[in-house]
């Protein structure tokens, strides 16, 4: 039997074109929603699905903040392994105490998760009350009906995630569309000849969304 493909986040042809950021959008997505937030010296912030930990380092480097990172793939973290604070986890079960953090970083991630509800009660019950939630992912305008193993594959409604926060007691303070950043990363990834389809020609795009903890 021929061996599963790599998922697209362990090649190096994504890294070719996107760098240490395994998505799309970069930094830019992450400094938009750490200046939004407040981000600040002393805050705690969790980075889940950290991939080879860029996020983890820029919110340290850029804010001062002390950050952590988990990633439950050997392969991303050897590649990552000059990064501090990086422990090897699934987002929906958290090697940490609860209350812990300021807030909890989730970028082009949680689209992957078997079962989301559980990392939204996991990203609920580490965040201090009041903490934020910065989520940014594909999403699909309809049900997607492919049953893949990538990002696009599995991108949920919109509506749905945003119901799906709300419900995990999560108030959303901000969400924004960001599809010309996926159609970007995918434009530049066929520049090099990799035949990935985003989805963007089947209605899937990618969204930011900062939300706040609610009550206790
Ligand atoms: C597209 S990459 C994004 C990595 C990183 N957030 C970044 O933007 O550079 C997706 C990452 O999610 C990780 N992942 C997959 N399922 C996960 C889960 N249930 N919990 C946490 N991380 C997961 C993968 O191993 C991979 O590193």
């Amino acid at each position: 039997m021929a061996p599963e493909p790599r998922p697209l986040w362990e090649r190096e042809e994504l890294r070719a074109v996107a760098g240490e950021t395994l998505r799309p959008g970069g930094f830019e997505l992450t400094d938009r929603a750490a200046e939004r937030i407040g981000a600040v010296p002393g805050w705690r912030v969790l980075d889940v699905g950290a991939g080879l930990g860029a996020t983890v380092s820029r919110l340290r480097s850029r804010y001062g903040v002390e950050a952590w990172g988990v990633e439950p793939s050997a392969a991303q973290l050897g590649l990552g392994c000059a990064v501090p604070g990086l422990v090897r986890a699934r987002g929906d079960r958290l090697p940490f105490a609860r209350e812990r953090f300021d807030a909890v970083f989730c970028e082009c991630v949680f689209s992957l998760f078997d079962n989301r509800p559980a990392g939204l009660a996991e990203f609920h019950r580490v965040l201090k009350p009041g903490g934020f939630l910065v989520l940014s992912d594909l999403c699909a305008s309809n049900p997607v009906p492919e049953d893949g193993a990538s990002c696009a594959d599995r991108a949920e409604p919109l509506a749905e995630t945003v119901r799906l926060v709300r419900g995990h007691g999560f108030a959303v303070d901000l969400l924004e569309d960001h599809s010309d950043r996926l159609r970007d990363l995918a434009a530049r990834l066929a520049w090099i000849g990799e035949g990935v389809s985003c989805g963007c020609g089947r209605g899937v795009g990618y969204f930011l969304m900062i939300a706040k903890k609610q009550g206790a």
